[in-house]
């Protein structure tokens, strides 16, 4: 059997294009002691892989150029030489953008995949999922009738924090683009309020849905959604900034003009990368598993065909043509 390939073919300037990508060809090597084979099922696309395209300085590794993309996968044994596994274990991967390879069994995780399907391990039940979890409880700190903003809200990380946010008795509203999506984070996700960024009058729209200002602001996009909220936080309010999706492709920083209400308002502000919680991963799934097993959790996937439409995913994904969780179907 042929494996198919996704490397990195050239670094972005600015946004991602299709050139950037190159799809190849290769064979599939053997397992050796300690390590299995695995056949790809699902490849996750992740705003984070526009960073390790890039060479600049970050907090993991870039992808270097005639290397594989980066990228976590949920696939099942084919063949194992490590008695950890067997032929037909569903498990959860590093393997990245290509439709089978051998990794080592330490880097294996066994799923379930009996009660929620396989994929939610790379969504709800995985990264997003567990940055969410961790982000908004132990940085943000949501107690009972605070106000919770959260942006990118119907995404794979906004959906679970702003539904975490109602399970914890907060009034929840989220910020996305465009009508369908609004409704989808009112009507199915029950927030309490949503405020439309694209729909031409931002400021205005925000201060109307946050009368009393924010007590926890869950940053996802940066940019001018960030030094807007800046405006809105009360005294003594948290932000957790997980991400800054509208800056990531940015050629020129952000000007960012109201970083005084930090001084005045006492902000306490606070980056997270959710590999710091890697030694208790099991407890934010365990409590997110209980959630979605309970009803009171929804998820939604936006799912592409095939591995030679990923980077056609992923370029989707950064200028927010995904609806829920990307996935790619290998
Ligand atoms: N720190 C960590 O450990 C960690 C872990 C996972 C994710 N993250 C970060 O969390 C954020 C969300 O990730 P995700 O996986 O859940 O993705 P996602 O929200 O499912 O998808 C990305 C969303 O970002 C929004 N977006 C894209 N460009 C934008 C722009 N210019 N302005 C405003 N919104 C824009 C789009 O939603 P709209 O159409 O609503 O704009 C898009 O659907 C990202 O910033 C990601 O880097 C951080």
């Amino acid at each position: 059997m042929k494996n198919k390939q996704v490397v990195l073919e050239s670094r972005p300037q600015g946004a991602v294009t299709p050139g950037n990508f190159r799809l190849v060809e290769s064979e599939i090597g053997k397992p050796g002691a300690g390590e299995v084979l695995v056949k790809n099922e699902w490849l996750s696309l992740d705003p984070y892989m526009r960073g390790r395209m890039s060479d600049a300085k970050s907090y993991a590794k870039h992808v270097e150029i005639g290397e594989v993309m980066v990228g976590q996968t949920v696939g099942e044994v084919v063949e194992s030489q490590d008695p950890a596994f067997r032929p037909g274990d569903k498990v959860l991967t590093p393997l990245g953008w290509q439709l089978a390879g051998v990794a080592k069994a330490a880097d294996l995780v066994k799923i379930d995949a009996t009660r929620v399907p396989a994929s939610y391990y790379l969504g709800i039940l995985g990264m997003p999922g567990i940055t969410a979890w961790f982000g908004l409880n132990e940085i943000g700190q949501p107690k009972p009738g605070d106000t919770l903003v959260v942006s990118a809200a119907s995404g794979a990380v906004g959906s679970v924090v702003g539904q975490l946010g109602k399970i914890a008795g907060c009034r929840v509203v989220g910020i996305a683009g465009g009508k369908a999506k609004c409704d989808y984070i009112v009507n199915e996700l029950g927030f309490d309020a949503v405020v439309d960024y694209k729909a031409g009058n931002f400021d205005a729209d925000l201060r109307a849905a946050v009368p009393k200002g924010v007590d926890v602001y869950f940053e996802n996009v940066g940019g001018a959604i960030l030094d807007a909220m800046l405006g809105r936080m009360r005294v003594f309010s948290r932000i957790v900034v997980c991400g800054l999706i509208a800056e990531y492709s940015a050629t020129e920083p952000y000007g960012y003009t109201r970083l005084r209400s930090i001084l005045v308002n006492r902000i306490k502000m606070q980056g997270m990368i959710v590999f710091d919680w890697k030694d208790r991963y099991g407890e934010a799934v365990k409590g997110i598993a209980a959630h979605l097993a309970a009803g009171r959790l929804k998820y939604r996937e936006s799912i592409v065909e095939g591995l030679e439409n990923a980077p056609n995913g992923l370029i989707g994904l950064l200028k927010g043509e995904n609806f829920g969780k990307q996935l790619v179907r290998l």
